[in-house]
């Protein structure tokens, strides 16, 4: 199977990734934060060596500022459900998955307003749109740092000064970005922060982070047994355990800390150099024929590596079907999970076949690609 559907998750992972989830499953599989014993305190230091790894990727100060979840839906609908209350507006995009979509529609339940600003086409966001959605309530600005439809690479700096200047706290989505694209939390005026550990980190299923700027107050989701502070009834204040009630994903996090660890070592331009060469690759190989529509910006330095294309009006899961089961390459289609993002590019009947490339993926693996979109126009002009 040629693998091109990183933007979901990315597959395979680093070997030390897989090493390192077996060895705490096998050898201090305790309780982190809890107990007091050898194995509790290996298994909490693993914990606090990953919160490290973020700090040094993100430019984080303060390890305590990163939450743990589940995925980036988990550390958005926090993020959002955690600081909106009724009476505030929310600015968002038209490229944005429903994981920031959906919480800010039930956010609307409950009075909380909220201005969608369209892109064009291409998926691109105008900075000077969303300063001009800035209102009196406006305490929240929350947007993608890269589509996952087209790859779309968002003025995530720009938004930040703006965001500061009108001191309005910024969230930012880097689901598709975190891990090869340069974030700096400081330099980019980002107050929240939220990533999955199964994408460009190189961590397992399960993994998610929020980073929370210090001295900002989210109200926490969930209350329970955090370990600290066990006298009290109440959830306790400190972080980050008002956060991270209930035992943790040690295992994937020891996993998601080795996947930092790898791109560290490997150096993030490298990764997104190779990503972005094979997106020129694949770009430039595609728009050689003649039936194929591309999408966004066609462009590896505007996009992440997400290539999303059609075949005339073919329905997009069908061509993928034939990937699939014909030329064994494993892609995604429809809509993404992203209905406003293909509203926005016109793809909302018909989806997208999107191809989206990882660190692993080889030239080989793109030209076969490209052979298969080849020969699928062919056989359909017969
Ligand atoms: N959000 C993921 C995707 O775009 C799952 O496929």
């Amino acid at each position: 199977m040629i693998y091109l559907d990183n933007a979901a998750t990315t597959y395979p992972k680093p070997e030390n990734v897989y090493l390192k989830m077996d060895e705490c499953m096998r050898k201090y599989g305790a309780n982190p934060g809890r107990s007091g014993h050898t194995l509790a305190l290996q298994a909490g230091r693993i914990i606090y060596r990953t919160r490290e790894l973020l700090c040094e990727l993100f430019h984080i100060d303060n390890p305590m500022q990163i939450i743990f979840t589940c995925n980036a839906t988990d550390s958005l609908n926090l993020a959002l459900k955690g600081i909106l209350k009724s009476g505030d507006h929310v600015i968002t995009t038209s490229m944005e998955h429903n994981s920031m979509i959906r919480p800010i529609m039930t956010l609307k339940k409950f009075g909380v307003d909220h201005t969608i600003v369209q892109c064009d086409q291409d998926g691109k966001i105008h900075p000077k749109d969303i300063k001009k959605a800035i209102q009196k309530n406006t305490k929240l600005i929350a947007m993608t740092h890269g589509s996952n439809v087209t790859g779309t690479i968002m003025p995530i700096y720009e938004v930040g000064e703006i965001a500061k200047e009108a001191n309005i706290l910024f969230l930012v989505d880097a689901a598709q970005t975190a891990g090869v694209y340069p974030i700096d939390v400081q330099k980019m005026n980002i107050d929240l922060l939220a990533a999955p550990g199964h994408k460009g980190l190189l961590g397992p299923q399960g993994t998610g982070i929020l980073y929370i700027k210090e001295d900002i107050e989210l109200m926490q989701m969930k209350e329970g047994g955090t370990g600290s502070k066990s006298e009290l009834l109440t959830q306790p204040d400190i972080l980050p355990d008002r956060y991270e009630s209930g035992t943790p994903n040690t295992s994937g996090i020891a996993g998601l800390g080795a996947g930092i660890e790898f791109i560290l070592k490997e150096g993030i331009d490298k990764i997104r150099e190779h990503e972005e060469y094979l997106t020129r690759y694949m770009l430039m190989g595609l728009k050689q024929i003649e039936k194929v529509k591309i999408y966004g910006p066609k462009n590896e330095k505007k996009q992440a590596a997400v290539v999303s294309i059609n075949i005339g009006q073919e329905d997009s899961s069908e061509v993928s079907y034939l990937l699939d089961k014909v030329f064994s390459i494993g892609v995604r289609s429809g809509l993404h999970c992203a209905p406003l993002a293909h509203k926005t590019i016109g793809t909302f009947e018909q989806g997208t076949v999107r191809f989206s490339i990882g660190y692993f993926n080889t030239e080989e693996d793109i030209k076969k690609a490209i052979g298969a979109i080849k020969r699928i126009c062919e056989e359909m002009e017969e």
